[in-house]
């Protein structure tokens, strides 16, 4: 059985899409949501799913090896950021080599970097005057939104978006592809180790 891990913020859609995506499909599960926040809307949904969660603050994650050590028990295939906002520790990402992917909701290496998540983004492209924006799947480094693009896929920029219109179809891209490309990653993979 292949086992994801995933990281999520903020509201979960995504770990929620993707999660739903793998329910029905033989040989991979998502077995952990972790989150940084208490209050975090994806933990509702992981309950709501069945699906185990772990919250984490900084002095765990940073200054300590208690999420790395918590996530070597998990061996997972692969480790799933969805609205992730904290930079990963370079500890984490050298333990699990090629193994932690990222989605931004942005056409990288432009509108990435710190600072750069949710409506900022959004609001970025659209003052620019960009004609298309869209989402970037990618490993995860020790550096925001700078690793290895796996993926791409492009969406118009219209007359009169706000940073919520633009947000909405860019999300759209996001639940269409992130789970088809991980799930890519995954049949390509042999197993851990
Ligand atoms: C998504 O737009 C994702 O690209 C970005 O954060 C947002 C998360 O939304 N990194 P949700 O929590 O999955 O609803």
């Amino acid at each position: 059985m292949k086992n994801i891990v995933l990281f999520a913020s903020g509201a979960g859609s995504n770990a929620e899409n993707i999660a739903l995506f793998f329910k029905n499909r033989p040989g991979v599960k998502v077995s952990y949501i972790l989150s940084n926040r208490s209050d975090a809307g994806v933990l509702q949904r992981a309950k709501k799913l069945n699906i185990k969660t772990k919250v984490f603050d900084k002095e765990m994650f940073f200054h300590s090896d208690k999420v790395l050590y918590f996530l070597k028990e998990l061996s997972p295939d692969l480790i799933v950021l969805a609205g992730f906002l904290w930079l990963v520790p370079q500890k984490i990402v050298e333990a699990f080599p090629g193994r932690i992917i990222n989605i931004h909701p942005a056409l990288l290496p432009k509108y990435g970097g710190k600072g750069m998540y949710g409506r900022h983004v959004h609001r970025a492209v659209i003052e620019n005057g960009e004609k298309e924006s869209g989402i970037t799947i990618h490993y995860v480094n020790d550096k925001y939104d700078d690793g290895d693009i796996i993926f791409q896929a492009r969406c118009p920029v219209l007359e009169g978006d706000t940073p919520e219109t633009l947000a909405e179809r860019v999300h759209r891209l996001e639940y269409e592809h992130y789970p088809r490309v991980i799930a890519r990653i995954l049949e390509k993979r042999q197993s851990p180790g």
